[in-house]
Formats: structure tokens, sequence, C-alpha cells
């Protein structure tokens, strides 16, 4: 067993302990100078083979922040955080390099689209970290996804550019309490999967998971079920969930192939 008295503690693992979305915010803005650090900071996180296949939009505009809204299935933070971040895999340098050397990017494929999209996800995350490092909260927005060619639009994207996720941003009007996260014992394996250090198996994970859940929505006033994790992924997962995907990625460059 690891000896606590050894466990570290700095910074940076005080921001992430004490990490928690933020969906409310005050009107103090979010200075140009707070962005720049924030997003210059997150570039220096690494990127596959050097490819760096992101760019960020920063979004202030209350109507263009309402339109995001709107196709992100009307998450109200978006129209009340101060800034919004469009975090999108961008393949038109990659595609500038290739057409210089006489070749297209038009069979990218799956690959392509995951090392984008996971690299944007770096920077995002990235970002985050320093926001919440500065003071500044917020949440990730995966419903940019809900309509990812509206939202394309909306940000003037050019072809082979699409939002992967976003980002609400803002000096925090709330402080909510932390949602509790699995077992660290059923998330770690040793050597091989199924080999945690306790030996618990996923049904005991899961269910003890879904009675910590309750309790933590409860504590909320938030209604939920005893089997609350389950019955929300049930819920989120059973019917196919942005099943047009593929194909509107594919309008906007992508193929995933
Ligand atoms: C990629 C990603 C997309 C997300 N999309 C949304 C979203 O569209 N709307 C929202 O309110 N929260 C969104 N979230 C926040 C999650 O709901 C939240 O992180 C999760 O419930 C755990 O809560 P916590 O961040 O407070 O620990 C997203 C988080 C991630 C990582």
């Amino acid at each position: 067993m690891p000896d606590s008295q050894n466990t570290p503690s700095n910074d940076v693992i005080e921001t992430l302990l004490n990490r928690v979305s933020v969906r409310k915010y005050t009107d103090q803005p979010v200075s140009e100078e707070m962005l720049d650090t924030i997003l210059k900071t997150a570039f220096r996180a690494p990127t596959s083979s050097n490819i760096q296949t992101y760019s960020v939009v920063v979004v202030r505009d209350q109507e263009r922040r309402d339109a995001l809204m709107a196709a992100c299935g009307n998450q109200r933070h978006i129209g009340t955080a101060p800034v919004f971040l469009a975090f999108c895999a961008d393949l038109t340098r990659i595609e500038d390099a290739l057409v210089r050397n006489g070749h297209n990017i038009d069979s990218n494929n799956l690959e392509t689209g995951l090392v984008s999209a996971l690299d944007a996800g770096l920077v995002g995350m990235s970002a985050y970290l320093v926001a919440d490092s500065l003071g500044l909260k917020g949440v990730m927005i995966g419903g940019a996804r809900n309509k990812p060619v509206e939202v394309a639009r909306i940000l003037g994207l050019p072809p082979r550019v699409f939002c992967v996720f976003g980002m609400c941003l803002g000096w925090p009007g709330e402080a909510p309490a932390q949602k509790p996260r699995m077992d660290y014992d059923g998330l770690v394996h040793f050597e091989q999967y199924g080999k945690s250090r306790s030996g618990a198996d996923a049904t005991a994970i899961v269910d003890s998971y879904d009675g910590a859940l309750a309790k933590h929505y409860r504590s909320q006033g938030r209604e939920t079920t005893d089997a609350s994790w389950s019955d929300d992924m049930d819920k989120k997962f059973s019917p196919p969930l942005r099943d047009d995907l593929r194909e509107r990625l594919k309008e906007l460059g992508f193929d995933f192939r």
C-alpha cells in the first residue's frame, strides 16, 4: 500500500482536487490578458507528432453566444458566461502542407479525426486547468456537437474545422459541491486489467457509485433514483447518441472512415 505520509501535494494537485464544473458567473469581465495567458499556456500541451491540429474561437459577443446557446441544446450558461471558447479540430494547416507537396487530405480517416480531436481536448483541458488556477471557473460544452454544422456556421469555421467542444468561462457566481467520482480502486489496474488493489469487480464499483451519486444529488435537493448513475447512463446511451454526427462531420471535411 502507498505510504500516505509520502503522498505529494502542490498547487496543481490542489487545483485539480478542488475542481468542479461551474455554470453560474458574476458580471465581472475576463480580461484579454488573462485569456491570452490561459491559451498561450494551454498551447504548450503535447500534440501528436507536433501536428497542432487545433484552433480556438473566443466568443464574447452576446448575440453570438445566444445563437451558440440555441445550437448547443439551450444551455443557459452559454448565454450568461462572459466568454465561450470553441476548441476546434483544425486540419486546414495540414491540408496546406499536403497541397504544397502535391497531395490532398481528401482521404482523412478515423486516425486523423481522432488525433485532431484528442489534441483539441488536451489543449482544452490545459486551458481549463490554467483558468481554474487563476480563479476563473467554467464548464466544458459537448453540446457543441449537437448541431455541428450550425455551430460551424455561427463560428464562421472554414471546411476541415469542427468544434469538438466548447467551454464557458467566467468568475464564479456559485460554489457547487463536488460530484463524487468512482472508487480509485475500480479505475486503476496493475499490470493487467482486472487487477485492482482490492480486487473489486465492475459490478461492485458501479453499485457503490450509484449509491454515492444518489446521496450527493439528494443532498443537493435533486431528485434521482437509487441507481443514480446507471439509470442516467442508460437514459443517455440506450438511444443512439448524436447518430448523424459522422455525416455532419463529413460535411465539415472530416471523414472518420
Ligand atoms: C467533453 C465534456 C463535455 C461536456 N459537456 C457538457 C455540456 O454540454 N453541458 C454541461 O452542462 N456540462 C458538460 N460537461 C460537464 C460534465 O457534465 C461534468 O464534468 C461532469 O458531470 C462531472 O462534474 P464535475 O465537472 O463538476 O466534476 C462536459 C464535460 C466534458 C469533459
